[in-house]
């Protein structure tokens, strides 16, 4: 299913880009966007925080910050392809509330559907923690580790229907040093997302048009 590539509006710091950031787990990404809002004024604003469940340690982070969460775990549905597809269908129902112009994933452990994803397609944006397209999926690091790699870092990328496959938007590079263990690299990959994934939001934000161009032109 090939949806409209449709780009978030062109933002300015008084009249930010309203932005949902959707997490799983522990929000060291969330943390970052948050304490970059904080510094000065930005292109986007974060209005709302979503977790694919009640638990999620990240919420925490949003709550300290005064915004908007909300956990959403799966509904108990027993056909799984209608749980998937009714769980979205709550996400997005939340999104449109808030009246979100672009979504950032940061940790949120879940595929979207097709169905999905042609909804937001070019608003939908992830961080994944490795040099796509090299060691996409859930395990980038331990996989970074065996192929022997000496480089690898973090990509934000649009998200399309595919895994991990959607158009490259900024990468940023660490060393893979002798001896790491998967802690290692993922806490010095960590640092790289944090720096890079709010400042990309804000180029976004900025000049939506900047990224597709250098990639097109
Ligand atoms: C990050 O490494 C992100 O790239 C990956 O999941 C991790 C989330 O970490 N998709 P946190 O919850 O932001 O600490």
């Amino acid at each position: 299913m090939e949806g409209l590539f449709t780009l978030p509006r062109k933002a300015s710091t008084s009249d930010p880009l309203r932005i949902a950031v959707l997490i799983s787990g522990g929000g060291s990404g969330l943390a970052s966007i948050l304490a970059y809002e904080l510094l000065e004024p930005r292109f986007f604003h974060t209005v709302l925080v979503l977790a694919d469940s009640h638990e999620a340690g990240g919420l925490g982070h949003a709550r300290k910050a005064g915004i908007d969460s909300i956990g959403i775990p799966l509904p108990r549905i027993a056909n799984k392809k209608e749980q998937r597809l009714k769980h979205e269908d709550l996400v997005h129902e939340q999104l449109k509330k808030y009246n979100t112009e672009l979504i950032a994933l940061a940790g949120y452990m879940r595929i979207f559907t097709p169905v999905f994803v042609e909804k937001w397609k070019g608003r939908l944006i992830n961080i994944h923690p490795s040099l796509l397209p090299k060691y996409p999926g859930a395990h980038a690091h331990r996989d970074a580790l065996a192929d022997g790699a000496v480089i690898s870092g973090c990509t934000v990328h649009f998200v399309d229907e595919g895994v991990d496959t959607g158009r490259i938007i900024t990468q940023s590079e660490v060393p893979v040093l002798t001896g790491d263990n998967i802690g290692d690299l993922q806490n010095r990959v960590k640092a790289a997302e944090h720096a890079l994934y709010p400042r990309t939001i804000d180029a976004i934000a900025k000049n939506p048009g900047l990224f597709i161009d250098r990639q097109d032109g």
